[in-house]
């Protein structure tokens, strides 16, 4: 298991390098990333590259035998560059120009910026390609960052063009998809379309919806041009890969990863928390979010636990955090200081999740410009933070992490998840407190408490390996999602679909048929209404087959039609009273649920409850609010994490017995005390389960 940091020699005197070397490594850590915004000092003006200060820095760290990441250094496009060629910078979707001045300044389908790109990235490559000490790259920083990732300038409007003419061939074939004889959107020219701006009213959305589709892939190309350009001039052995942004939803991160080595992703547990609660708890419903325990200053596990597990999700694999919260951050509200011991809670709920490897951001804190608020590992004045004595009392923990590393994190349980469904749901919600990802945040937040790992996966993946799919709201379907949970549930898998499913094309228009569409057979029943429903107003429900049996929809219900299904739900009250709520449908060896009401957490829980035994789901543990339980398996030992991000002790109750303590080895009773703010991890050999 490797922990690393985040360095900036620039930032610092070249006589204090020495130092910093020898204090990461006196601290336990492995491995720096250093230059993603260095561009200026690599080449001060255009042609003329200086490497020494670079050179210098990589070998100081190497003298000491750290290995270096090098980020290229594209997300900050130097002033000569942007005042010579003001044609690469971006223009945003209510038509400003981004100006110098920060970063990000830049767009991805310039060709004058994609030429320097290549220029830079080939200088760099050619200069380090066959260093040994330099492990690998990281591709620019946080693609899509700043608010950017949707440019609208000339550049993108040609290139929208051409990437439309490739989608439809035709124009006619284009005006078919869109449904432009709407309000006389009709075009007769490719030229005629432009990136969708302000036009009084909302653009048509099946057009917004490509656009964001357009975007999303300049980023994936533009990220190819690095790769390529990388490829052609590094040794095999140095990894390729880019920092993500967790829940950042404005590119399709599946295809961003897809040519990379492995994802990383920065994680900031407190900033992440306060930026994507009011999206992901229902606003109408803003007490649900009090329920979870969470200290003040660990940030939302249930948040970060999500972003971890779509992160993992797109290579289905193992990640690195490229960049982990080590103190107080700048960019939030409040921007809490962590408890002594949180950073260390930070690392642990990485590698629990998938991580294998854990950086820091940044080495020291920063003496000026904008992010002197935040924090580093060692303070402004070079002494150390509490975040190096976090990480410095995790150097005897090394041991058990590196015996982690590259294990794989089983789970039986999937919630499905597509940007293209994200994106045409938040283009029309139809009713505000309808997000995407908090209807999918229900869901996971019920798994979670039931103590059952889960994976994020992408629609169109293979799911044999799950007992239980869960799709919250499947948007936009085609034959081949129809066609792969057909093959799941006809296997013997458990699905569960909700509301506003099979509702689109891929297009973005209804479909013709009853809904749930493509989804109708499967499902077994038809939907004859749909309801959003406005804060405050609930259809009550009673469910059949449950311990608790009275349950209330909200934000969203429809009434069911069975075909084959048997009814589980009906309404009992409100407009749709009597009428079926959500059925059953067996098919093949397996079964769908379609429940057609937007859960609670009541119902979720309830939902759950009755689940997991049909589908033969086993809950790793029973965890109180604030304790999070997660799995790694490895070819020989499990390790079960224990995680408490509340602030008093709390008691975990194993599923299962033979476990030891991974750190003493000293045997462990299945009941666990987990100190606030604290982690305990179990570890038993394989092949000794319960039979
Ligand atoms: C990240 C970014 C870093 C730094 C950090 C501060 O999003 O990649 O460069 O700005 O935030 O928290
Ligand atoms: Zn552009």
């Amino acid at each position: 298991m490797t922990l690393g940091v985040d360095y900036y020699p620039e930032h610092w005197p070249q006589a204090r390098w020495e130092t910093d070397a020898a204090l990461m490594r006196e601290a336990g850590l492995q491995v720096v990333r250093l230059a993603e915004f260095a561009w200026v000092k690599m080449e001060p003006a255009e042609g003329e590259f200086e490497w020494e200060w670079l050179d210098q820095a990589v070998e100081t760290l190497a003298s000491v035998g750290l290995q270096v990441v090098l980020g290229t250094p594209t997300a900050a496009p130097p002033a000569w560059l942007t005042r010579s060629y003001p044609d690469i910078l971006p223009v945003d979707e209510q038509g400003r120009r981004r100006d110098f001045g920060a970063r990000r300044h830049y767009c991805a389908n310039s060709p004058t910026y994609r030429e320097h790109t290549r220029r830079v990235v080939d200088a760099m490559a050619t200069r380090y390609g066959r260093h040994s000490n330099v492990i690998g790259w990281q591709i620019d920083n946080e693609f899509g960052g700043g608010r950017i990732a949707r440019c609208t300038c000339h550049n993108c409007a040609a290139a929208f063009h051409r990437w439309l003419q490739r989608r439809y061939d035709t124009i006619d074939a284009l005006n078919d998809a869109w449904g432009t004889v709407f309000w006389s959107q009709w075009y007769t020219d490719w030229a005629q379309i432009e990136p969708p701006g302000p036009c009084g009213e909302k653009p048509n959305p099946s057009h917004v919806l490509d656009y964001y589709r357009f975007s999303s892939d300049s980023w994936v190309e533009y990220q190819q041009i690095q790769i390529d350009t990388l490829r052609a001039r590094t040794d095999d052995g140095q990894f390729i890969t880019t920092n993500l942004m967790g829940l950042f939803s404005d590119l399709d991160y599946y295809k961003l990863a897809a040519p990379l080595d492995f994802v990383t992703w920065d994680s900031y547990p407190t900033g992440q928390g306060e930026r994507w609660r009011d999206m992901l708890y229902p606003l109408g419903f803003a007490s649900d979010a009090g329920k979870e325990r969470y200290g003040y200053d660990v940030g939302d596990p249930a948040i970060t636990g999500l972003a971890h597990d779509l992160m993992r999700a797109l290579k289905d694999g193992p990640f690195w955090i490229m960049e982990q919260q080590p103190g107080p951050i700048n960019w939030g509200d409040y921007n809490p200081a962590p408890h002594p011991g949180v950073v260390r809670l930070w690392t642990w709920d990485d590698i629990a999740h998938g991580a294998d490897a854990v950086v820091y951001f940044r080495w020291r804190a920063c003496l000026y410009a904008q992010e002197q608020y935040h924090s580093g590992l060692l303070r402004h004045d070079g002494e150390p933070a509490q975040g190096l004595r976090d990480v410095e009392a995790m150097k005897e923990e090394c041991e058990v992490m590196a015996t982690i590393q590259g294990t794989s994190i089983p789970a039986e349980v999937a919630l499905l998840h597509s940007y293209d469904d994200l994106w045409a749901i938040d283009l029309q919600p139809h009713n505000r407190d309808f997000g995407y990802l908090r209807h999918l945040f229900t869901y996971y937040r019920a798994v979670q408490r039931a103590g059952v790992p889960v994976d994020i996966a992408p629609p169109t993946r293979d799911l044999g390996r799950y007992k239980l799919v869960i799709a919250p709201t499947l948007f936009l379907v085609d034959e081949t999602v129809a066609d792969n949970l057909r093959r799941y549930v006809e296997g013997g898998g458990h699905l569960v679909l909700s509301v506003r499913s099979g509702f689109k094309t891929t297009s973005n228009r209804v479909v013709d048929t009853a809904l749930p569409g493509l989804l109708a057979d499967l499902v077994g029943a038809t939907i004859e209404e749909w309801h959003s429903l406005p804060p405050g107003v609930t259809y009550p429900l009673e469910m059949t087959g449950l311990a608790k049996r009275a349950f209330a929809a909200r934000i969203w219900a429809e009434a069911l039609k069975p075909t084959d299904a048997e009814i589980l739900a009906h309404f009992a009250g409100g407009s749709l009273d009597g009428r079926p709520a959500a059925t059953l449908n067996r098919v093949g060896s397996g079964e769908v649920v379609y429940l057609g009401a937007w859960a609670d957490d009541d119902l979720a829980d309830a939902l759950l409850a009755w689940l997991m035994p049909r589908a033969d789901v086993e809950p790793l543990a029973s965890v109180p609010p604030g304790v999070k339980a997660m799995r790694r398996a490895g070819e020989s030992s499990e390790f079960v994490f224990l995680l408490n991000f509340s602030d008093t002790v709390a008691r975990a109750e194993l599923r299962e017995t033979g476990y030891t303590d991974a750190m003493t080895g000293e045997p462990r009773s299945p009941s666990v005390k987990v100190p606030a703010r604290g982690v305990v991890i179990c570890r038993k050999p394989k092949g000794l389960r319960k039979p």
